[in-house]
């Protein structure tokens, strides 16, 4: 039924279990929390593959695997430095005339990573007589954002209500919170904020602080930190305050007065996330102030306690008629090197929203005096939401390679997050989680993988989208190769296929708004100009597109030169994203010959196609998918490929009454 996520517990075929119990007959370890799971998580994921209970044991044993953690042992076998807080090493060596696998960290989180990674090799059907692995984080914090309500609705969210049951918490403390944690643990995942960026001051209160500490309490073993999001007008609503300035000392008082409370209650309390100015929500601006001069005092106000403020950049104004992909960058570029140090700036991936495809957002490499962190989506608010089949890993693989061309080639997206383009030390990487109480945690068994990739990923962002879902479908469905190949395959044309079903060649925000399902590129009479698709596409009877080059909006002036310069060219800006920059008429010549209209439509019909190849695809599986897990697919491919056609057949009628073209031979759309 899909609880167990990826850590599913199946028999391994007689080899594999044979291999996995030689090179695990016993476990040494510490006794510390942490340490204790890691080691129940070995003997737990080693029984569901062997069958077989390993023992705990006090002296090393042929065949053992040794936890070693740094702040346990003074003589460490396996070094540990340059492992950071969070790595881990893990080695099969000699020790005392013995074959065993010493699994270790600098820390006791680092040696739970390395079981998890250990079990994930085993899973994954690795040869385990000759491991020599390091891993550690680039990225020091690598956090999902819950977009929770307090009231247990999940905006944007997918998979059911909330998994904070708040009114029963802080007693009442279920088993899904820690399978919450070791799903997340497993991942490297060490952070969590719990409420939604449109927050209520109420999660402020006392009784929601006892309640955050509760689950807080839940995840330390797990290395998993938590956060709050918060209202910026929470000291007016709280306790009456006349504003909500940040340079009024009162407001500054109350802040710092509310961060000593809650660290009271927490005392390793992550920070706040702040949705400020930004779609109805207060924010400094209100007062006159900027951005920074929020972020900053709100910093002042954890910095005794170590913590930080994640300050996000989404942001844009009823009342600024600019081009909205702009308006991010206006607003916080001037304000580079303004920032308090434990300030750190959360940046969508692009410029607008989530969209199937979008240019990477022109604020990375912009800011080099600021500490910026990357806001992914997991819940696929415009991506099909529970039902389409969209893996995500390649949507999080294109953007972190992206060359920003800041400092010359190489300067890509993943070195400005991880720091090491401008020297940073604070360091994150965020994702809108796609986590509510259905049973499969996700909405779908697909969707589970865009939680993992977000994990994996944010890890180490030289993992690939496909090797990435080699793993997830070799532990969530099964190591054998006819299974896995297959599986990857339909994942890693998933994402392009809604991208052409939905929004091809650049084009962007022509769903229906509000609920962003559907299509709906005709809307054009909602109040606010950038509500309406027709702002996004632009089409007329000449052509379509947005142009953003320097003589249309001139948001490519907000890339690095070198790429601008290239942006303003239709001819030098990558197909996939030509409508974004570049109002075209409709005979204009694409890569292929075609024209754009023509190719428009071809990639309209190509995106259903793919969806139909994927039902076949997934028909085969039959023999090799459990029932359940099976029908489900089934089903949701079926919706998808419906919807697909819905896509299709309701752009491609809007933009041919737009046009006035006829469709070209052998497209599938209806005349
Ligand atoms: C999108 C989304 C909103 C969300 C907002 C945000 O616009 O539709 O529901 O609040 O992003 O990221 O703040």
């Amino acid at each position: 039924d899909g609880y167990d996520l990826w850590l599913r517990n199946v028999p391994a075929d007689a080899a594999a279990a044979q291999q996995i119990g030689a090179n695990a007959r016993s476990i040494v370890g510490g006794t510390s929390p942490t340490l204790t799971i890691a080691r129940q998580e070995l003997q737990r994921g080693i029984a569901g593959l062997t069958g077989a209970t390993v023992p705990l044991t006090a002296t090393v044993q042929q065949g053992a695997i040794l936890l070693q953690s740094a702040a346990q042992q003074d003589k460490p076998l396996v070094p540990t430095d340059g492992l950071g807080p969070d790595g881990y090493a893990i080695r099969t060596m000699t020790v005392v005339g013995k074959p065993v696998t010493v699994i270790a960290g600098a820390t006791d989180v680092g040696v739970l990573h390395g079981a998890y990674a250990w079990l994930r090799l085993a899973r994954t059907g690795a040869a385990l007589d000759r491991i020599d692995m390091r891993s550690a984080p680039r990225i020091g914090l690598r956090l999902l954002n819950h977009w929770d309500n307090l009231d247990g609705t999940v905006e944007r969210g997918y998979a059911g209500q909330s998994i904070w049951d708040w009114w029963r918490l802080p007693d009442y403390k279920g088993p899904r919170y820690t399978d919450y944690a070791r799903a997340n643990a497993s991942l490297g995942i060490n952070g969590t904020v719990l409420n939604n960026v449109n927050a209520k001051s109420d999660s402020l209160t006392a009784a929601y602080i006892a309640k955050a500490a509760a689950l807080a309490d839940l995840f330390r073993p797990y290395g998993i930190k938590v956060y709050l999001s918060v209202k910026w007008t929470a000291p007016m609503e709280l306790d009456g305050l006349k504003s909500a300035d940040p340079l009024d000392p009162a407001v500054a008082a109350w802040w710092k007065a509310k961060a000593d409370e809650i660290y009271k209650a927490i005392p390793d309390f992550g920070g706040f996330l702040v949705k400020a100015n930004s779609e109805g929500q207060p924010g400094p601006q209100d007062y006159k102030r900027t951005h920074a001069d929020g972020a900053n005092m709100l910093a002042a106000a954890v910095k005794p306690h170590g913590g930080i403020v994640m300050w996000r950049a989404f942001v844009y104004a009823h009342d600024n008629p600019d081009d909205r992909a702009k308006q991010a960058y206006s607003d916080f570029k001037p304000l580079d090197g303004q920032f308090a140090d434990n300030v750190i700036v959360q940046v969508k991936n692009g410029a607008i929203d989530f969209q199937p495809r979008e240019p990477f957002h022109p604020l990375f490499g912009a800011m080099p005096k600021t500490p910026l962190m990357m806001e992914f989506q997991i819940t696929k608010e415009y991506l099909g939401q529970s039902t389409h089949l969209t893996y995500l890993g390649t949507l999080f693989e294109e953007t972190l390679k992206s060359d920003t061309l800041a400092k010359g080639k190489g300067s890509t997206v993943a070195k400005v997050i991880d720091g090491s383009l401008e020297g940073h030390k604070l360091t994150g990487i965020a994702g809108v989680a796609n986590i509510g109480v259905d049973r499969d945690w996700s909405g779908s068994i697909f969707n589970q993988a865009d939680w993992y990739a977000f994990g994996r990923m944010a890890w180490d962002t030289d993992l690939t989208a496909e090797a990435v879902a080699r793993e997830w479908a070799a532990q969530t469905f099964s190591p054998d190769p006819r299974v896995v190949a297959p599986i990857v395959a339909m994942m890693m044309g998933s994402r392009e296929a809604a991208v052409d079903y939905m929004t091809p060649l650049g084009l962007a925000h022509i769903m229906g708004t509000g609920h962003h399902y559907g299509p709906a590129p005709w809307v054009s009479e909602l109040a606010r100009p950038e509500w309406n698709p027709v702002y996004y596409h632009k089409a007329d009877k000449q052509g379509i597109g947005f142009d953003r080059t320097r003589t249309g909006s001139n948001a490519t002036g907000q890339y690095a030169p070198a790429l601008a310069k290239l942006l303003d060219n239709p001819k030098t800006t990558p197909e996939r994203e030509l409508l974004w920059f570049h109002h075209l008429p409709w005979d204009y010549r694409l890569q292929s010959g075609e024209t754009l209209w023509d190719g428009l439509i071809h990639h309209y019909d190509r995106g259903v196609e793919t969806v139909a190849a994927m039902q076949r695809d997934w028909a085969k599986l039959k023999p090799q998918v459990d029932a359940e897990r099976f029908a489900q697919v089934e089903t949701f491919l079926a919706i998808q490929h419906r919807e697909a056609q819905w896509w299709r057949d309701a752009c491609i009628a809007y933009f041919q009454s737009v046009s006035g073209r006829p469709l070209p031979a052998g497209s599938a759309a209806p005349a």
